[in-house]
């Protein structure tokens, strides 16, 4: 497969970042040679878990690895072409992945595959501008333009509360808890596996989905108006006698989260 060709994807208008007046201007490229020191740096940085150099080399020199930088053009001080942020990630076989069972498999479309990313980071005072949201926006936008790609998935750790919010807020799907997944300092840890489908996979919002939640709402409604209907009568027939559970009565029925097993959770977007 090949890497992704592009230059300049995008140039964000952003708010200043935190260290400075200056406005940033946000432009995402493939991450190159040049880029090896820094990117090893910032995953020092950022990650608990170290990283083989072998790791660093396949980023940098497009082996197998897929990579979006972030820098900040707008830098004075010579380092516009710096990284402030990185994502990285890989395909994989969709029959051969840990979620080839939630794949809708299409077999006149050939051998099926998925985009795992790896790592995904951005330096803290580059933080809360959208720089992440963007670069997996265009792992999202990659993904879908492969006709037999059927998703974008990724581990995280399950006490990595602003990677979970921004994965949720981008509609990926929480679709497991998996036990003790990290083993850090020797300690284990819990991770989630989030999904987001492309290419009618399974999409966000599928019209199974839609038709579901029309379904919801329609049946809550009519919930609402009998339970106003019994009130009047009940109210008809005993004048002066309230009904005590009113707030019960007028509220819709919440659909119930359905909860597979203990390590698949809802289909929405929500987590365990
Ligand atoms: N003004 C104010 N807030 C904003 C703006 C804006 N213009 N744009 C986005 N935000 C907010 C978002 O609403 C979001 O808020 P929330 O967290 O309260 O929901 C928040 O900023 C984060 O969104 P982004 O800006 O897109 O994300 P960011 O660039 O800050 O990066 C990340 C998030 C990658 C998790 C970062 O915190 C980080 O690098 N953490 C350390 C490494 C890490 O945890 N990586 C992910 C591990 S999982 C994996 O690698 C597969």
């Amino acid at each position: 497969m090949s890497r992704f060709p592009r230059g300049f994807v995008e140039d964000l208008s952003m708010e200043e970042p935190k260290t400075s007046l200056r406005r940033p201007s946000i432009c995402f490229r493939p991450i190159n040679p040049s880029d090896l020191e820094r990117l090893e740096q910032i995953h020092r940085d950022l990650f608990p878990i170290r990283y083989e150099s072998e790791f660093f080399q396949n980023v940098v020199n497009g082996g197998d690895i897929v990579s979006w930088a972030a820098v900040d053009r707008s830098r004075p001080d010579g380092h516009s072409e710096e990284l402030i942020g990185f994502v990285t990630a890989k395909f994989v076989l969709a029959k051969e992945s840990e979620i080839s069972d939630l794949i809708r498999y299409d077999s006149s479309k050939g051998e099926e595959t998925l985009v795992y990313i790896l790592t995904l980071g951005v330096v803290e005072t580059y933080r809360k501008l959208g720089v992440a949201k963007s670069l997996i926006k265009e792992v999202i936008k990659y993904a879908s333009s492969i006709p037999v790609c059927r998703g974008v998935y990724l581990h995280v750790i399950a006490h990595n509360n602003p990677a979970i919010r921004l994965y949720k807020r981008m509609s990926f799907r929480c679709v497991r808890r998996l036990h003790g997944f990290y083993l850090i300092n020797g300690q284990h840890f819990d991770s989630y596996l989030f999904v987001y489908f492309v290419n009618g996979s399974r999409s966000p919002c599928s019209p199974l989905d839609l038709v579901v939640l029309v379904l919801n709402y329609v049946r809550s409604g009519i919930k609402v108006v009998a339970s106003k209907l019994t009130m009047k009568h009940e109210e008809k027939g005993l004048k002066g006698v309230k009904c005590k559970d009113n707030m019960r009565c007028l509220l819709p029925t919440q659909s119930k989260r359905n909860l597979a097993s203990s390590e698949r959770v809802s289909s929405g977007y929500d987590y365990v």
